[in-house]
């Protein structure tokens, strides 16, 4: 018995950081879509095959009776691991398995770590025949998560879940779809890749020092939020474009953005973008600029001037997908 699947990477629009407190964000997915294949092998054993085990010439074998008291996971295969294991958790043994994952050569930060969460579920979850509960898999993918990483608002997961824009929020498990057109954006890899729990680290210990602040800045992210909602409906670039320029500047207060983030920022928006925003944690990975035709290939060349590399991605694609 085999099942494959397949889930995209994520772009965060609005509200990085207030989202791990409860707050709302806006996120859509990024065509960089990781695939997992499963298949029933005889015996109580977990072989993994990806890009990078391969090129490194290996393949990992892990006994699944030990995958219960894993206290904590291996970097090349740890969201695979957890993954299979909250599936054992929610239905009971697996047998043995081979599992095999694909995607991009570089992910640039942009949510392989989700997606081949939700793609490894996916698949178990049709292999098993279960029918694809997407609330009940972002679930267990989220908890995978939080067992890899520790911290996290679980926004890439239900991104790569559910697909699409969305607008979501951890408290009242809030996932709202969004109609809305292929967004006009271009993305500026800066080159660096960060560790998303130090971030979040970096900011809760800001807000410790200073909650009065810290709290007011996250009460603007939501206002931008749901003004952002607003603007991305009506396809209001413009307006969109402003909204994000503020978001940056929250961003910039907490202390999360850096050099190269604000060069490639900077230079899009004096190329002619309707706004330009770090996404994501910051301390590196990615920043976008909100850009029509006209402006576009200025701003990518601004972009790439800046020093970041810029990356032509479709954004607002399908979510988890059987293969
Ligand atoms: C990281 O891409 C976005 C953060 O808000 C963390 C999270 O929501 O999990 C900083």
């Amino acid at each position: 018995m085999m099942s494959s699947a397949s889930a995209p990477g994520k772009l965060m629009l609005l509200g990085e950081h207030s989202v791990v407190y409860g707050h709302p964000c806006l996120v859509t997915t990024v065509d960089l879509r990781v695939r997992v294949c499963v298949e029933s092998i005889p015996g109580d054993r977990l072989v993994i095959r990806t890009p990078a085990l391969t090129k490194a010439g290996r393949e990992d074998t892990i006994n699944l009776a030990d995958l219960q008291e894993m206290t904590s996971f291996p970097a090349e295969t740890g969201f695979v691991l957890a993954a299979v294991r909250e599936f054992q958790r929610a239905f009971g043994r697996v047998e043995g398995l081979r599992i095999v994952t694909e995607g991009p050569e570089q992910s640039y930060g942009l949510g392989s770590s989700s997606a081949v969460t939700v793609a490894t579920m996916g698949a178990l979850f049709g292999l098993r025949s279960l029918p694809l509960d997407l609330h009940r898999i972002h679930e267990l993918s989220y908890a995978a998560v939080l067992a890899v990483q520790g911290k996290g608002s679980g926004f890439d997961v239900a991104s790569a879940t559910f697909g699409g824009t969305i607008l979501f929020q951890r408290t009242g498990g809030v996932v709202e779809k969004l109609a809305v057109p292929d967004l006009p954006i271009v993305i500026g890899y800066s080159g660096k890749k960060v560790s998303t729990t130090n971030l979040i680290t970096r900011v809760a210990e800001l807000h410790q020092r200073h909650p009065g602040l810290v709290d007011g800045m996250f009460s603007l992210m939501v206002d931008l939020v749901l003004s952002g909602r607003s603007a991305l409906l009506s396809a209001n670039w413009s307006l969109l474009g402003e909204l994000v320029n503020i978001n940056h500047g929250l961003l910039e207060s907490l202390g999360v953005s850096t050099v190269q983030l604000a060069k490639p920022i900077y230079a899009a928006r004096e190329s002619g973008a309707f706004g330009a925003k770090l996404s994501g944690a910051g301390g590196g990975d990615c920043m976008f600029a909100l850009v029509d035709d006209r402006h576009r290939e200025a701003v990518r060349d601004a972009i790439a001037a800046a020093g970041a590399q810029p990356l032509e991605l479709a954004t607002n694609v399908e979510g988890l997908r059987l293969d």
